[in-house]
């Protein structure tokens, strides 16, 4: 029996891909719904994959459309992270699942509701469709348990350098997701950068994950590529941080702050402002911000799960 019910928001996006494998091989985790969210590619892109690597990795469960644009702002992808279309131009088998014309927004709110406030809300991507669910539907948050997110960051970011690639991607939802009452837990790239694969480690992908593992490597590699013409080495785990840190919480450390999303500066907009680093405190210390993460359990705990396709044909 599963320990926890877990929706997925995603904008598959190379590292949500990953995500999603795992999440299919956790068995304290059940799936009971996937959204899909315009970011790092458009909305046509994320949902198809969305709905093609759930498909692809056996997660039997329905995968909703969401937003196909930012609340205010003009979207801004990622395509030279992720590639064109969002899985660095690695293909996949179409789904044969029906498409669900339910907007993602109400799908999540219902799947809430029957949860009895068990549901724990995994976002990694933009936050658009959590603030169109929380605008629609005021009481969501007493029938959610928490909300785990990749997004934002303490110091730098790496869209600007003042702001994370969710967060400002639309830092009006971001901010309406910060001021509502969900209990939330931000992994931003203060962690989740250090929950990076080299070049090697993606070969090791290749040699344990069977097929699978050799889609990622690939997915990953056009990652990989683009940013070592940054100087960087490696390609960070941004997505698979959220779900590690449900199940695998020891492997992680944190502090309680307050944090407000920026929606009106001109360097700094989508910046997540927290106040972990003066002594000048917002009036609340009520999001649980993930700092460090052990690199050695992370990559043993990362290898142990995706070995897990090796043992059989894809997914199933
Ligand atoms: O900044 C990293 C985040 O932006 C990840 O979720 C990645 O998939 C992109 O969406
Ligand atoms: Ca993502």
């Amino acid at each position: 029996m599963a320990r926890y019910k877990v929706w997925i928001d995603c904008d598959p996006g190379v590292d949500d891909a990953a995500a999603l494998m795992l999440a299919a091989k956790m068995p304290e985790i059940e799936v009971v719904g996937i959204s899909a969210t315009a970011g790092n590619v458009e909305l046509k892109y994320t949902y198809r994959n969305a709905r093609n690597l759930a498909a692809y990795v056996g997660l039997d469960v329905p995968v909703y459309k969401g937003a196909n644009a930012p609340l205010i702002r003009k979207p801004v992808y990622a395509k030279e992270v992720h590639g064109k279309t969002g899985l660095g131009g690695e293909a996949l088998p179409m789904s044969a699942a029906p498409d669900m014309t339910k907007p993602a927004w109400d799908a999540l709110y219902e799947a809430a509701v029957k949860s009895q406030g068990e549901i724990v809300l995994i976002f990694i991507g933009p936050l658009t469709n959590l603030a169109l669910a929380l605008r629609k539907y005021p009481d969501l948050p007493q029938y959610v348990s928490r909300l785990i997110l990749m997004g934002g960051s303490s110091s730098f970011g790496n869209t600007t350098s003042a702001a994370e690639f969710n967060i400002v991607f639309d830092p009006e939802a971001a901010a309406v997701v910060f001021e509502s009452d969900l209990t939330i837990s931000m992994l931003g790239l203060d962690v989740t950068m250090q929950a990076s694969l080299k070049q090697d480690d993606l070969e090791m992908l290749a040699r344990i994950g069977g097929e699978t593992g050799r889609f990622l490597k690939d997915s990953l590699q056009v990652s990989l590529n683009w940013l070592k013409t940054l100087g960087l080495d490696a390609v960070a785990m941004h997505d698979p941080c959220t779900l590690l840190y449900l199940v695998y919480p020891a492997m992680f450390k944190s502090e309680m702050a307050g944090v407000k999303v920026e929606t009106r500066g001109e360097l700094t907009y989508g910046k997540t402002v927290t106040d972990l680093y003066s002594d000048t405190r917002f009036p609340v210390q009520n999001v649980d911000v993930v700092l460090e993460i052990d690199h050695a359990e992370f990559m043993k705990v990362f290898a142990e799960i995706l070995g897990k396709y090796k043992e059989s044909s894809h997914g199933a």
